[in-house]
Parts: C-alpha cells; structure tokens; sequence
C-alpha cells in the first residue's frame, strides 16, 4: 500500500478519494489551485439523479451511477459524523414532466427498463401529478415519478468532506496556484510543483481530480485526455418550504427546493472555454421555463444566478484508472453532470488501486488512457 498521496484538486471528486484514501490508513496531502469546492462542485445542483440523468439505456455510465447511488446511505453517515456537519441530503423523489401526450410514449420504455434496474418508478396523469406537485402548470399531461432520486446541498457536502479529511489527517493546501510541471520519476513516484508552493511536491502515488482542467495533465505524462469544459448556468429563486417538493425536470430544465428557503434552477450547457461568468441569454431561457413550470414564479427575480464548469470527455465516459505504464499517476475525472452522485463509487475504486487490488474488468470502459494510441502509452517518463 502506498503512504505517500498526493491528490490534485480539491472538488467532490478529490475530496472524496483523499477522505476514503485516509480512512483506509493512508497519508494523504490535497492540493487545490484556488479554493476547494471552488469549481463544478461548488456550482452543482447536488442531484443523485442516475435515471432522470440517464434516459437511454442501462450503459457502463448509468451502472457506475447506481452503484454510487447504493454507496451513498453510508457514505453520507461516516461524512456527517466525522465532520459533525449536515449535507443536507433530502429523499425529495422526482419528477420528469410532460407537456405533450406524444412525450409520453417513449417514457414507458424508459420507465420498463429503469424499474428493472429498481427506479420503482411510475407514469402519473395529470390529476395525480398536482396533487404530488400542486404549484406545477395546468399544462403539464403526465410524470415519470420516480421516489428513489434525492438530492444534497452540494456547497454543504463538500465543506463536510473537507473537515472530514482534516480530522483523518489530510493535508488539505489551498491556494497553490497554477500547476507548473508534473513529472513520474524514474525510480518511481511522481513530483508536481505549483506557481505558489516553495519547491516541488514528491509522492508515491499522484491522483489527479482536476475535472476540466486535468487535460493539462495529459501533456505532463504523455496522454491524450480529450475533457473539456461545458459551463452549467444557473439560479435560483426564493422558495417557502414545501412549495416545491421534488426534484422536477422539464426538457427544457430542473428545479430543486433546497433547505435554506432557495429554488436552484439549472443548467445551461453552453461552451464557454473556461469562462464561468452567467449571461443574459443562459440564465433567461432558465428564468423563462420557470413561469412556464410553476406559474407562482413567473415575473419574479432570481436571487442569485451563477455558474460551472462540468468536465466534459469526448466519449461522456469518466477517466477512472491507472495509466497504463504510469502506475504511480491515477486519474479519477470527466464526470460531466454526475460528480456529486460518482463521488463516492470513485473514491471506492481509487482507494482501491491505492491499495494495489486490480482495477475491475466492469471498468475498462474508463481507462484513462484510452485515448492515447497504444504506442505513445507510457512516454510520458
Ligand atoms: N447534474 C445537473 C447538471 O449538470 O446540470
């Protein structure tokens, strides 16, 4: 087992692996260029979501969702009593609403396989729909109510995995700074250096969590990592206690009714490089379907608009692994809308390869060197 790590960025992702790494005895130093919880985390609608999240079919991307989904019951409870703080965690269930009969066909294929894969969903008509929903229009036809989606207060989840890490003896370092160079060492381990750390960082084992930014780690050991921001516009409106009650999806957004009297309405998914400014454009179509969902809001301002940046691959598949050839650097990143949901699953298989066990076959699919041409694997010494 290795006792050296060093986990780059400080979001929901290297939080989670440094806090599971940690637990598992091992010493563990987290290094964020700005502030933890300062990127996608600090902007997520904090949805557990795998069936409204993915509505196609029950890929590798949706069975690591669900396997993070089953983590979470314990998961949050070792977060909260370590840290003697809330996530915020509230079973809410969702709704996928219907404006149109025609939109309601396709669901019930959707609705038949999720439920094989225990959604214990059901199609709701419109009667049903307002009494589970009653600010909801009157034009909505039918829902896909689906109770087992939840959602946590994601800025509260990921302070409490900071304090969390801080009492297992993590070394949490903020503010480091751009990331100069990484490089593996010939004898083993690896050392980055950052614009405002003295001197460089040696570990034995690197992870990298640096969501849309860790392509820029491809360059340093010699892969190809195609991940690239997508910003999510979002806001959020004033909300009295039960006004709305579940997480409700449109095709056109999502609305969830947090604990501090707020109603988050996301996203946009715009490019934008890595530009995290709101416009008019994003935050008014959200503002728009929001008078149109819940005429109680129409006209009304939001209180509070920001954004994100979800790291996007190529494939929509995360980058989860070893590389091939580099076993000292494990990349655990490429997300996209599911972070907050993955998180723990992800620190369960990066502990896991810290450990030594082998990567499951069921993972390949994530190998971080999949897009490097198999003769450039391992140039990167
Ligand atoms: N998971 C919701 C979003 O990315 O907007």
């Amino acid at each position: 087992m290795a006792d050296s790590i060093v986990v780059l960025g400080g979001g929901v992702i290297g939080l989670s692996c440094a806090f599971e790494a940690a637990r598992r005895g091992m010493k563990v130093t987290l290094i964020e260029p700005g502030t933890t919880g300062g990127q996608a985390s600090g902007a997520a609608a904090g949805m557990l979501a795998p069936y409204s999240e993915n509505t196609e079919q029950p890929d590798a991307f949706f069975q690591f969702c669900l396997r993070s989904l089953r983590l979470y019951p314990d998961w949050i409870r070792d977060i909260e009593e370590l840290s003697g703080m809330s996530a915020e965690w509230v079973r809410s269930g969702s709704l996928n609403v219907f404006m149109h009969e025609a939109d309601v066909l396709p669901v019930e294929t959707r609705m038949r396989w999720q439920n094989e894969w225990s959604a214990r969903a059901e199609l709701v008509g419109a009667a049903e729909l307002r009494k589970l929903e009653p600010k909801l229009t009157a034009s909505a036809v039918a829902g896909l109510y689906t109770p087992s989606e939840s959602h946590v207060y994601a800025p509260k989840l990921v302070e409490a995995l900071e304090a969390a890490c801080r009492k297992l003896g993590v070394s949490v370092v903020e503010q480091a700074g751009a990331l100069l160079d990484a490089s593996v060492n010939p004898g083993g381990g690896a050392t980055v250096r950052f614009s405002r750390l003295d001197g460089p960082v040696h570990a034995e084992r690197l992870v990298v969590c640096a969501g849309a930014w860790s392509g820029e780690y491809g360059r340093w050991f010699g892969l190809s990592v195609p991940i690239h921001p997508i910003r999510g516009q979002i806001c959020s409106f004033g909300h009295a206690a039960g006004e709305v009650r579940h997480m409700v999806f449109s095709s056109q957004a999502y609305w969830v009714g947090k604990r501090n009297d707020r109603l988050v309405c996301g996203a946009s998914e715009d490019v934008a490089g890595f530009e995290t400014s709101v416009t008019e454009r994003g935050i008014g179509r959200l503002v728009r379907s929001s008078g149109r969902m819940f005429p109680h809001l129409a006209g009304k301002e939001t209180l509070h608009r920001w954004a994100g940046l979800r790291p996007a691959t190529r494939d929509g598949l995360p980058l989860l692994g070893e590389i091939a050839g580099t076993p000292s650097v494990i990349m655990a990143a490429g997300h996209y809308r599911n972070g907050i949901l993955l998180s723990p699953a992800t620190a369960f298989i990066v502990a896991d390869l810290l450990e030594g066990k082998r990567v499951e076959p069921a993972l390949a699919a994530f190998a971080p060197d999949r897009f490097t041409p198999a003769a450039k694997i391992g140039l990167g010494h």
